[in-house]
C-alpha cells in the first residue's frame, strides 16, 4: 500500500551503536529492528570493505519497502519480514548458527507515527489500528472497546506510566465504542485535569496512546522473550545493543544484562548528546546497553 509519507526516520545513537557493536569487521550482524534502516545502513557500511554482512528484520512490511530502497547500494545486506522473537527460526533458515552482533532499537519509527492511516499518532485522525504488523490479530480498536476497565487502567499505568490511568479507563469503558485517534484523544482530555491537559511539555495523549501501542505490539513479551534466548546465538565476545525508550523496558534489559550469566555488560548505559536531542528530540529518552557474550 502506497501512503502518504514525507519525512524519514533518524537513527538514534548512530556513532554510539556502530562503534561499539562492531568489534570484528568481517562478523555478521543483526539489526533485529530494521525500521527505515539507518543503523543497518551504518553497520553495512563499516563492515562492507572487510567481508561482513548485515541480517536486517522488521515486522512491518511497508517500512521494509522502505529499508529495501535505503539499502540497494549495500550487497551485503539481506533484509526478511521477521520478528526478532523468530530470530532463531530464521537463523536456522539461513543456516548461521552463531553472530557476531545483535542490535534492537526499540519503539516507533517515525514512518509508523508519520503516514496516513497507521493509527499511531495523537495528531491525525484515523482508525485506532497502531500495530506494527499489519498480519497480526489485535489491534488498537480491540484493546480500547474491548479490555475490561481493570485491564486497561493496569496496561495504561504500567505502559503509560499515567497517574491517571484509572480516570482514562472508566471514561474509555463509558463512552464505548471509539472509533477513532481522535475520538480518543477527546475522551482522554474529559479524564484529565485541566492542569495535564494544558501541560506544555508533553501532548496529554502522549502517555496513553504509548500504551495502547506497547499492548497492541506486545513490545514488553516480546523484548523479555528475545533477551533469554539472544546470548545463545552470540559467538564468544559477540556484542548486544539495545536502545530503549521507556523505563520499564530499560529495567528489563539492565536486569537482564546484569543477572545472565551468559553475558558481561560493557560500561553502565550511554545517552545521548544534548547535541543530538537538539537535532532529534525524539532520541531524548533513549538509552543505549551494551553487553557482551562471555
Ligand atoms: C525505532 S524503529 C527502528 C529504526 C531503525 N533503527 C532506523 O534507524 O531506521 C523500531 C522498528 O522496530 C520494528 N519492530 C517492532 N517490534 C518488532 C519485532 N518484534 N520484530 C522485528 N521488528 C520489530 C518496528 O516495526 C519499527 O520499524
Amino acid at each position: 500500500m502506497n501512503r502518504v509519507y514525507n519525512e524519514h526516520h533518524i537513527p538514534v545513537l548512530l556513532n554510539e551503536v556502530v562503534e561499539n557493536l562492531i568489534w570484528k569487521p568481517d562478523g555478521v550482524y543483526v539489526d533485529c529492528t530494521v525500521g527505515e534502516g539507518g543503523h543497518t545502513r551504518a553497520i553495512a557500511e563499516r563492515v562492507l570493505p572487510y567481508g561482513g554482512r548485515v541480517i536486517g528484520i522488521d515486522v512491518d512490511s511497508e517500512v521494509l519497502q522502505i529499508a529495501e530502497r535505503n539499502l540497494l547500494s549495500y550487497p551485503n545486506v539481506q533484509l526478511f519480514k521477521f520478528s526478532y522473537v523468530e530470530l532463531p527460526v530464521l537463523l536456522s533458515l539461513l543456516q548461521v548458527h552463531k553472530v557476531d552482533g545483535l542490535l534492537v532499537d526499540l519503539g516507533v519509527s517515525t514512518y509508523q507515527l508519520k503516514a496516513e492511516g497507521r493509527g499511531f499518532s495523537f495528531n491525525q485522525d484515523e482508525p485506532l489500528d497502531m500495530r506494527m504488523n499489519l498480519e497480526s490479530e489485535l489491534t488498537a480498536y480491540h484493546v480500547v472497546n474491548t479490555y475490561p476497565e481493570e485491564k486497561l487502567a493496569d496496561i495504561i499505568y504500567n505502559y503509560g506510566e499515567e497517574n491517571f490511568s484509572r480516570k482514562i479507563a472508566r471514561a474509555i469503558v463509558q463512552n464505548r465504542p471509539i472509533q477513532t485517534t481522535r475520538q480518543l484523544v477527546e475522551v482522554i482530555k474529559m479524564a484529565l485535569p485541566y492542569k495535564e491537559v494544558h501541560n506544555r511539555k508533553r501532548h496529554f495523549a502522549t502517555k496513553t496512546f504509548q500504551a495502547i501501542r506497547i499492548e497492541v505490539n506486545k513490545e514488553i513479551e516480546n523484548i523479555s522473550k528475545f533477551l533469554e534466548f539472544a546470548p545463545d546465538y552470540l559467538n564468544p565476545g559477540g556484542r548486544l545493543a539495545i536502545i530503549s525508550f521507556h523505563s520499564l523496558e530499560d529495567r528489563i534489559v539492565k536486569h537482564a544484562f546484569k543477572n545472565d550469566k551468559r553475558l558481561k555488560p560493557i560500561g553502565d548505559f550511554i545517552s545521548p548528546t544534548t547535541f543530538e536531542v537538539a537535532e532529534n528530540p525524539r532520541a531524548r529518552s533513549a538509552k543505549l546497553r551494551l553487553a557482551e557474550r562471555v
